[in-house]
């Protein structure tokens, strides 16, 4: 079984771009370590801060932030961070080459109750000459990712990454610290036969999505002619892995609960770098308008619908929105 480093190395990844992804792994490894110890580790439960989105702040998602911030900054190889437990970016080596954007503990109303958590990174190129305390070096496509990846702290911590060369699956064997190659390339089938959504939204969906589930929910004897299948893991991380895995729709679409947030998945640090992998892995990632790739940002904590996964099913819910 081949380690991470000598597989990234023969795909062309550069020794630079290498050691940040190695540098993001340790951080990984360590806020897998306190995850796993659960409740003895001392850190579940809530603090009493909310970020800037206004939502409660869990303790391991400040402890996460803290390692990952820490060790991105003092390694040298970034030029700024993105994070979504950040109000602002946070500048670092004026002549480093990459900026990472990254969700430091996705899923983290998980921790609480031994579910799955896990951390989503995007690595972009900063632009030449650019400020490393412009926050505006973030605004790229997410095409423009030079690497996307998450580690997903489960029964066992699995990493999943692009360098855009295909999507490949790491496990990591916890005897020695290492990150294993599982699976070489990830393929998502076309057709799929389960999809994930939060269906307690149904009555604030847009008609379209309302249209769409309605015929799922509708099985064989509905237009879709088959019966379909629903999981909600409530961990973005959770249910793009079972995607990557078996195939599968995942959906997180507008709704109207509340006028000033019509979105709830954030753009740099998880359907960004979701999409690539996705699309890495054969896939589709859309909002219902554009292809998630191809946006361009206008702000770090920027939202947006998702709708990614088999490619078929992902064509046949976008058909719902024309
Ligand atoms: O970031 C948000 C997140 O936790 C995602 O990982 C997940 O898909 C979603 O929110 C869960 O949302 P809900 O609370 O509506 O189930």
């Amino acid at each position: 079984m081949r380690r991470l480093p000598p597989v990234l190395i023969e795909d062309g990844c550069s020794r630079e771009l290498l050691s940040l992804i190695r540098t993001i792994l340790a951080a990984c490894k360590e806020i897998s370590f306190r995850v796993g110890q659960g409740a003895l580790s001392g850190v579940l439960g809530s603090t009493l801060d909310e970020n800037i989105q206004g939502e409660t702040q869990k303790k391991l998602d400040v402890l996460s932030n803290q390692l990952l911030k820490d060790i991105l900054l003092e390694s040298g190889y970034v030029k700024a961070i993105a994070s979504e437990e950040e109000d602002y970016t946070v500048a670092g080596n004026p002549d480093a080459e990459y900026i990472v954007a990254f969700d430091p503990l996705d899923g983290s109303s998980n921790t609480d109750i031994n579910s799955l958590v896990g951390t989503i990174f995007s690595i972009m190129r900063a632009p030449k000459d650019s400020d490393p305390a412009d926050e505006r070096i973030f605004m790229q496509p997410g095409h423009q990712q030079v690497a996307a990846g998450y580690v997903l702290y489960g029964p066992c911590t699995t990493l999943a990454l692009t360098i855009g060369k295909g999507t490949r699956i790491f496990t990591l064997d916890k005897t020695h610290g290492s990150f294993m190659l599982t699976q070489e390339f990830a393929k998502i089938p076309e057709d799929t036969k389960e999809f994930a959504i939060n269906a307690s939204n149904q009555r604030h969906w847009q008609p379209a999505m309302q249209n769409y589930v309605n015929d799922l929910l509708a099985g064989d004897t509905g237009p879709r002619g088959k019966n379909f299948n629903m999981r909600w893991i409530a961990a973005m991380v959770g249910d793009v892995h079972r995607v990557l895995c078996r195939g599968g729709l995942f959906t997180y679409p507008a709704d109207t609960k509340d006028p000033n947030k019509p979105f709830k998945l954030r753009l740099l640090y998880e359907a960004n770098p979701m999409a690539l992998l996705v699309e890495q892995a054969g896939g589709m990632a859309h909002t219902g308008d554009a292809r998630i790739l191809d946006i361009d940002p206008q702000e770090i904590h920027q939202r947006v619908s998702v709708i990614l996964g088999s490619k078929n099913e992902v064509e046949a819910c976008l058909a719902y929105h024309k």
